[in-house]
């Protein structure tokens, strides 16, 4: 019996050599070791022999049948890593090749001027606030003392959706949410998109402004114009010439709108200028003291300054860009000049 033993372990240990695939194993394993397999049998007929031999012949069966199991084990790992480095040496990467180049992106020119914009103001203590884009016509008109049958309300080619909402016309009904949010003073910039029921060259339905609103004690016109004024020289260069003209808006007064000396021909008169030398930048002016009231702010106790501006014509102007509609075809050869 010990001879048969050893023949069966010597069997196996052969078989196992010419072994080369997973599923064979599978197949091989169940020979040598399952219900049918020599050894098994073996070990079966163990509690019927006599007793001196039953403890040899048992453990050598036991020790056997161990070795088998642990050389099995092993060919599965054998089989594995060939597989793998035969799937390794099938593949070949050539380091030396050039990478595909990725295309990185670049932030859309209406979103650098506005990045731009607010940093400016960051640095001079403002801070961003937003209002949404449908509003209310009390917060878009009223509150902003431009009254029902006001001509000011024919500035603005207003989108209605119903006859007490509207899809705000300026960035100014965010001056009216933050009044009525927080107490000055109060140092704030709110960019968004605006609506109106335009389009031309010059014009689009829906464009972007930037708004802001200074509130405090004994705010004056010097402190309106010495922060437009470091503004305009902050975005355009400090060599700009900046004039301020007076102007009419119903939510401020007295209200300016604020030029620049034109870029293209430094304020000699070219076509971009319409020949006057200045660009017209910003509307601005010292808070309505009606638009105060209608937020329950005393006007005798505060003052501050309003000013607005519009995003795509600063960034037409600044890139002399002939037609609004570029910004919004995001077409990548236009984009990525910027
Ligand atoms: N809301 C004005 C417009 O859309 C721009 C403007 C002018 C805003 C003067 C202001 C301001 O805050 O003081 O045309």
């Amino acid at each position: 019996m010990k001879k048969t033993l050893s023949q069966i372990q010597t069997k196996a240990l052969s078989d196992l050599e010419s072994v080369s695939s997973s599923s064979d194993l599978d197949q091989l394993k169940s020979q040598l070791l399952g219900k049918q397999s020599p050894i098994t049998a073996i070990l079966k007929e163990i509690p019927s022999l006599p007793l001196e031999k039953r403890a040899v012949i048992g453990r050598l069966a036991n020790t056997i049948k161990q070795k088998l199991t642990a050389a099995i084990q092993d060919k599965y790992a054998e089989i594995e890593e060939n597989q793998l480095s035969l799937q390794l040496g099938q593949t070949t990467t050539d380091t030396s090749l050039p990478h595909t180049a990725i295309p990185i992106g670049t932030l859309h020119p209406i979103t650098q001027i506005i990045t731009e914009v607010v940093s400016i103001f960051n640095r001079l203590g403002f801070s961003v606030k937003e209002g949404p884009d449908i509003e209310s016509n009390d917060y878009n008109f009223d509150k902003l003392n431009i009254p029902k049958d006001h001509p000011a309300r024919d500035m603005h080619d207003t989108f209605f959706i119903d006859t007490d909402t509207v899809l705000r016309t300026h960035t100014s009904p965010v001056q009216i949410r933050t009044l009525l949010a927080q107490d000055p003073p109060i140092r704030i910039l709110a960019p968004g998109k605006v609506y109106r029921c335009d389009a031309d060259a010059s014009h689009s339905p829906v464009f972007h402004q930037v708004e802001g609103l200074y509130v405090d004690t004994q705010v004056t016109f010097a402190d309106l114009k010495g922060t437009l004024t470091y503004f305009l020289h902050e975005l355009f260069g400090p060599s700009k010439k900046v004039r301020f003209r007076p102007s009419y808006f119903p939510f401020t007064e007295p209200s300016a709108e604020v030029d620049v000396e034109c870029m293209q021909c430094h304020g000699k008169g070219c076509g971009l200028c319409k020949q006057t030398g200045w660009l017209e930048i910003l509307g601005a002016g010292l808070v309505n003291r009606n638009v105060f009231r209608s937020v329950d702010i005393d006007p005798n106790q505060f003052t501050g300054f309003a000013f607005g501006m519009g995003i795509e014509r600063i960034a037409m102007l600044k890139y002399n860009i002939p037609d609004i509609k570029l910004f919004y075809d995001n077409n990548v050869q236009f984009l990525s000049q910027f």
